[in-house]
């Protein structure tokens, strides 16, 4: 019998004892071994709840009760989420996570110290909650020089981006609708302002190179300025608008951003809606491939949890080994990549915009007093001179890298 304890009695975490209790036979069976919750941590009682008499407030309980052997962490944040899963690995015992913060932070030193402890730290539900991601970049895609990443991370804001496009609304309707429905936060800035999508495509990035890549040093941009009159020059132009989480290497170079895209229908990201994720990888043997599932909500972030605790079950006191080093590694500027914009421009510009930009293509979407344009490639640096230098300027939005 493997006896878990979870720290966290909140949405994940109870959701982590639902999936136990509903999933009993075949979680078994897989494991090789029962598995079976014997402590809950929390700061609260839950007078009534079935699992009352597993609630202790103490980590130490958990700490030096030897018959427990693997902890699933469903606290979130740093602390004391950190402090509590090093003396768990330190203690031999394996950590199971959901906590993309925590692993962003300190992925590769709670690794190495797992790893020196002959067990584990598992986060599959770190990252794209249900959609396993984690496993295949650590397993099914150990073959591959990974060329590119690039996904749909957050669900908050894609149900937001999909509202705006089918609906025709703005974006704080969209944005409420989105919480009235408990898609996002009362304070929703972690979501809409693409920080959350970043520490996710950060441990993406970090799998992908075996090196860490530092969320504070990804370019990132939320969707809070997009306007329903950017839904209707995307219509226009056919194409969709997505915030998309990348890492993409160029002659072993890495770039990594956070941003909305205007994308169209020959990138499989466009028919992404919802709060569906999805993530996108290209390897160079391999070539194409896609994950697609929720990417939030308990159950299915507790059943990537699970997962975790059935691999750490079957694996005893064995080290999976998983490339994720602590050195840095550096990520050049985003100022040199090429691609081409969408822009809006006061009515009157036309010439400037030609004379600036060189061929560009014209749209109009019925928009008064504006129009918009599609530049030739053109890199970073060089589009926020010309931009810059426009004087009916009003906005832009990147289109997919040639
Ligand atoms: N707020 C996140 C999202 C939850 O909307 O995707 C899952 O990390």
């Amino acid at each position: 019998m493997v006896s878990i304890a979870v720290l966290g009695y909140g949405t994940v975490g109870s959701g982590v004892v639902e999936v136990i209790e509903k999933n009993r036979e075949v979680i078994d069976r897989r494991a090789g071994k029962k598995i079976r919750v014997k402590y809950i941590l929390d700061l609260r009682d839950f007078p009534g709840d079935p699992y009352e008499d597993r609630i202790v407030h103490d980590i130490n309980v958990i700490l030096q009760d030897p018959e427990v052997s693997v902890i699933c962490e469903t606290m979130g944040g740093n602390e004391p989420a950190f402090t509590y899963s090093m003396q768990a690995l330190r203690a031999g015992k394996s950590v199971c996570t959901s906590n993309k913060e925590l692993v962003a932070n300190h992925g590769a030193e709670l690794i190495r110290t797992a790893r020196e402890n002959s067990c584990n730290y598992l986060f599959e539900a770190s990252v794209g909650g249900g959609i396993p991601i984690i496993r295949p970049l650590n397993v099914a895609l150990t073959a591959e020089r990974i060329e590119l990443i690039s996904g749909i991370l957050n669900g908050t804001t894609n149900y937001i981006l999909t509202r705006m496009a089918e609906d025709g609304s703005d974006f704080a309707s969209s944005l409420r609708e989105a919480q009235e429905k408990g898609y996002a936060e009362r304070n929703p800035e972690a979501d809409v302002e693409g920080y959350d999508a970043c520490r996710k495509i950060a441990i993406l990035a970090s799998l992908m190179t075996g090196k860490t890549v530092r969320y504070e040093e990804i370019y990132t941009e939320g969707i809070t300025k997009l306007t329903h009159e950017d839904f209707l020059y995307a219509k226009k132009l056919g194409q969709y608008i997505k915030l998309l989480a990348s890492v993409r290497e160029v002659d072993g170079n890495y770039y990594a951003m956070v941003a909305p895209f205007m994308i169209g229908e020959k990138n499989p990201l466009h028919s992404v809606n919802d709060v569906f994720n999805a993530i996108f990888i290209r390897g160079n043997t391999l070539g194409d491939s896609m994950y697609y599932g929720r990417g939030a909500g308990k159950l299915p972030t507790a059943s990537a949890v699970v997962s975790d605790v059935i691999d750490c079950a079957k694996h005893g006191r064995t080290h999976i080994l998983c490339l994720w080093e602590e050195e840095k590694l550096p990520l050049c500027s985003i100022d040199g990549a090429s691609r081409k914009f969408f822009v809006r421009a006061s009515q009157g510009c036309e010439e400037e915009a030609k004379e600036l930009f060189g061929e560009i293509e014209l749209t109009d979407a019925g928009v008064a007093g504006e129009f918009g344009f599609v530049t030739p490639l053109i890199t970073e640096k060089e589009f926020a001179e010309k931009s810059a230098a426009l004087s009916g300027f009003i906005s832009r939005i990147r289109m997919e890298e040639a």
